[in-house]
C-alpha cells in the first residue's frame, strides 16, 4: 500500500529525512519509532503531499506522491502532531468543517459525523465547544477528523501526546480497532511501549535514517536474544564469581560494567539458583541483582548510543 525508496528531505543544507527505504502492507499499523527531530514529522509530510521531496520516491495505493498528489490526497487521512481543531466551533460542527473540506456533504456528511462523534465517544459532547475540552477529547476529536472522508490510508503523528494514560489506552485500543478493520496506518512515536503494544511492524528513524525495520521480534532478534543478569559484589569478589558462573548452565559470558558484574545467558532465570546459592555461601546479600530481558531500548541504545528516552 505504501512504498518509500530512499526517500530525502532537506531544509537547507540539513537533511531532515536522509534516504529512508520502508513499505506498508495493506492493514498494516506500521510505527515510526524515534526520538525528538529524527525525520518522523517530515516523513509524514513528504508521504502526504505536503513537502515536496528533494530525493527518492513515494507511492500510496500505487499513486506516486510527486506525480499524483491528488491521487494520494484522495486516499489518506492525516491526523497531524498539533491538534488541528477550530477551538472555537463544537465538535460537531467541526467535522462538518473537515467533511466539507473533502467535498462532502447533505445527508452523507451528517450521517458520517455522528457515526465518527460515537466511535470516538464524543457523541454526548457533540454541542460542546472544542476550547472546553480535555486534551484526550481534543486527541479523539482530531483522529476523527482524519477519518471523515474514510480514507484508506491513515497516518498519525504522535496522537497520545500530552494525554493522560487512561485516555491514551481509549485511544490505543481505538486506533487497534481500525487496524483490525482494515485501515492502513503509519503511527509516529517515541514512546517505545506503544509501538511495542500495537504496532505490527516498526521502523526505528533516528536522524533521518530508517536504522532498523522489522517486527517486534526481528528487531531484538538484531541484538541477539540474550539476558543480561547484573549482580553488584565487592570488587575482590569479581574474579571468583567469574569463574563460577562460566560453568553455570546457558552462559555465554561474563564481564564488568560500571562495578557491577555481567553475566550474558540464554535464560536469566536458569542461572538465578546457582547465583543465588554462590551469593549465601559466600555471605552476600541478594538485594543488587538485576536480569534485563532484551527489548527495543536496549536495541535502539546499541544502534543510535543514546536511550530513546533522553
Ligand atoms: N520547517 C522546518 N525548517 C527547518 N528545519 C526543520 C523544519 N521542520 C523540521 N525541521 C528539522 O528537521 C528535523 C526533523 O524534524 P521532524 O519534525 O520531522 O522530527 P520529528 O521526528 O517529527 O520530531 P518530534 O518527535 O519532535 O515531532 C529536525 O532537526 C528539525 O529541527
Ligand atoms: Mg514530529
Amino acid at each position: 500500500m505504501i512504498i518509500v525508496e530512499n526517500l530525502v528531505k532537506r531544509y537547507g543544507s540539513h537533511r531532515a529525512v536522509d534516504g529512508i527505504t520502508f513499505e506498508v502492507a495493506k492493514g498494516e499499523l506500521f510505527g515510526l519509532l524515534g526520538p525528538n527531530g529524527a525525520g518522523k514529522t517530515t516523513t509524514i509530510g513528504v508521504l502526504s503531499t505536503l513537502l515536496p521531496a528533494d530525493g527518492g520516491r513515494a507511492s500510496i495505493g500505487g499513486h506516486d506522491v510527486a506525480g499524483d498528489p491528488g491521487g494520494v490526497r484522495r486516499l489518506i487521512g492525516v491526523v497531524p502532531q498539533e491538534i488541528a481543531l477550530y477551538q472555537d466551533l463544537n465538535a460537531r460542527d467541526n467535522l462538518l468543517f473537515w467533511g466539507r473540506i473533502h467535498g462532502l456533504g447533505g445527508k452523507a456528511l451528517g450521517t458520517r459525523v455522528e457515526r465518527l462523534l460515537e466511535l470516538v465517544a464524543l457523541g454526548e459532547h457533540a454541542r460542546q465547544k472544542v476550547e472546553t475540552f480535555s486534551g484526550g477529547m481534543k486527541r479523539r476529536l482530531n483522529l476523527a477528523a482524519g477519518l471523515i472522508h474514510n480514507p484508506e490510508v491513515l497516518f498519525l503523528d504522535e496522537p497520545t501526546v500530552g494525554i493522560d494514560a487512561q485516555a491514551r489506552t481509549k485511544l490505543l485500543a481505538l486506533i487497534g480497532d481500525l487496524a483490525a478493520d482494515g485501515l492502513t496506518i503509519i503511527y509516529t512515536t517515541h514512546y517505545l511501549e506503544e509501538a511495542e503494544q500495537l504496532c505490527h511492524r516498526i521502523g526505528v528513524i533516528d536522524q533521518g535514517r530508517m536504522v532498523a525495520v522489522g517486527d517486534k521480534e526481528d528487531l531484538i532478534s538484531q541484538i541477539g536474544d540474550e539476558d543480561r543478569v547484573r549482580v553488584q559484589v565487592p570488587s575482590e569478589r569479581h574474579r571468583a564469581l567469574t569463574s563460577a558462573a562460566e560453568t553455570w548452565p546457558g552462559v555465554d559470558s561474563v564481564s564488568e560494567r560500571r562495578g557491577k558484574l555481567e553475566i550474558r545467558v540464554a535464560d536469566g532465570g536458569a542461572v538465578l539458583p546457582p547465583l543465588q546459592a554462590w551469593l549465601a555461601a559466600e555471605g552476600l546479600d541478594l538485594a543488587q541483582l538485576e536480569v534485563i530481558r532484551p527489548n527495543l531500548e536496549t536495541l535502539y541504545l546499541n544502534l543510535t548510543g543514546r536511550g530513546l528516552r533522553e
